[in-house]
């Protein structure tokens, strides 16, 4: 990686992040994730596509054990260089991984919460920006939207504790009516637990349960 590409730096709480020009930016999905979370010391934390680390990190700092990861090796990078420079911050344990989804995870792993703010938007909507690729691997949903977030539903409930709660957003420009489906196939129970409007869209963060 070429450290010349590292380009910004910002504050979140005591944390300090930064930020790459080939790794998704925090924005308001992040935020609202992150004021949604329910954390305690001790919590096993699994966190799907962390980008720069921001949601991982945070966990850390309550004194949860956290494992990431992300396929964008450039986010991998980054989250070593922000888990170094917050390291007097972190109480819990924390590792990340390269890899799609839950391939980074032994069959026998399990998680009191696990976190993941997908690529959720559907293709039609999204501006592609090209270059690398990655950038748009971190929006892009697919037709629908849900092209990750149906793969990440269908298997969560293997590395979910009995009372652990699996965190993830879901955006309005998407097809609810397929997440619905998706989400009842499993036999997990769903509550939406906040949502935020900006302007034509609505994200909804979802807890699902066993
Ligand atoms: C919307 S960004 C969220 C980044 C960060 N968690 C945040 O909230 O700011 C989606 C992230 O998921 C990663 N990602 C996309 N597909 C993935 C997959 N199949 N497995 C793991 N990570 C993935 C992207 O590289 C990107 O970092």
């Amino acid at each position: 990686m070429n450290k010349n590409k590292l380009e910004k730096t910002f504050k979140y709480k005591r944390l300090t992040i930064s930020i790459h020009k080939e790794v998704y930016d925090p924005a308001e999905d992040t935020f609202l994730l992150l004021d949604s979370l329910i954390i305690k010391p001790g919590d096993r934390v699994f966190e799907i596509g962390t980008g720069c680390g921001i949601i991982g990190l945070y966990c850390a700092t309550i004194g949860a054990d956290v494992l990431c990861c992300d396929i964008n090796p450039f986010a991998v990078e980054l989250v070593k260089k922000n888990y170094q420079q917050n390291l007097k911050l972190l109480k819990g344990n924390f590792e990340v991984r390269i890899g799609d989804i839950f391939s980074v995870l032994n069959k026998e792993d399990l998680f009191d919460i696990i976190v993941f703010n997908p690529p959720y938007l559907p293709t039609s909507f999204q501006d592609l920006v090209g270059g690398s690729g990655w950038f748009d691997k971190s929006v892009d949903g697919g037709t629908d939207g849900l092209n990750t977030t149906k793969r990440f539903i269908e298997s969560v409930s293997n590395y979910l504790k009995k009372d652990g709660c699996a965190y993830f957003i879901f955006s309005s420009l998407s097809d609810r009516k397929k997440l619905n489906k998706i989400i009842n196939q499993t036999y997990l129970n769903k509550t939406i637990i906040s949502s935020k409007k900006f302007n034509d869209e609505q994200l909804d963060v979802y807890c699902l349960k066993k």
